[in-house]
């Protein structure tokens, strides 16, 4: 395998982080720039990347996904992550979250997928462990929490976060999971 493949191969979501190793400028830049790099439909590079290192900002954030969780008749998320510990950014040196134009849709969406995917990669590649975390919707379900967060984290007006990729160096060392060959199919 080369050196592309094996990066691609080892990358895992990463849950427990190392709060004292901090994840160097220089490195940060790489990985926001492997996300800038990415491919877009009609290259509208419909994206705002806005990287958090701020602990209280974060603690706030993830603060208010629990809140709202408990606004929900339907407990079963919640319960889910205080299972794991309460902290769905799992105390991660640095958050990214990815953002996009209000009232953009499917191909903005994936669009957005393709760039957490090349930074995780690019993190991968850096020794850097992460883990995209789609709870980070729920930060910004409740309108006021949503104005403060957007405020917060400098958000470009009229943009909305419906996921992040959490970065740090792990304090476990998971493998990646069991690829699934029955899930393609050639056609001669
Ligand atoms: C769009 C998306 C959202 C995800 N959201 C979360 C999340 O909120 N919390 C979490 O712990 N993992 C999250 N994950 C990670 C998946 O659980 C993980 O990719 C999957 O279990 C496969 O494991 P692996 O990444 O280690 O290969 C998300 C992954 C994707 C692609």
């Amino acid at each position: 395998m080369n050196e592309t493949l094996q990066t691609i191969h080892s990358r895992f979501s990463c849950r427990g982080f190392n709060q004292d190793k901090i994840i160097s400028d220089k490195n940060l830049d790489e990985i926001i720039n492997a996300g800038l790099a990415s491919p877009s439909a009609y290259n509208s590079q419909s994206w705002h990347f806005i990287a958090c290192k701020n602990k209280n900002i974060l603690d706030k954030a993830q603060q208010y996904a629990i809140d709202y969780l408990n606004t929900l008749t339907d407990k079963s998320t919640l319960e889910f992550i205080n299972k794991i510990g309460g902290k769905i950014f799992y105390n991660a040196p640095v958050v990214i979250f990815i953002t996009r134009p209000k009232e953009t849709g499917k191909l903005e969406s994936i669009n957005s997928g393709i760039a957490i995917q090349s930074m995780a990669i690019a993190a991968t590649s850096l020794g850097i462990d992460s883990c995209m975390c789609g709870f980070t919707s729920m930060c910004f379900k409740d309108s006021k929490h949503n104005e403060e967060l957007s405020k917060l984290l400098k958000f470009p007006k009229e943009y909305y976060c419906e996921v992040s990729l959490i970065l740090g160096y792990g304090i476990q060392q998971n493998k990646a999971h069991e690829i699934d060959k029955n899930k393609y199919t050639i056609i001669e």
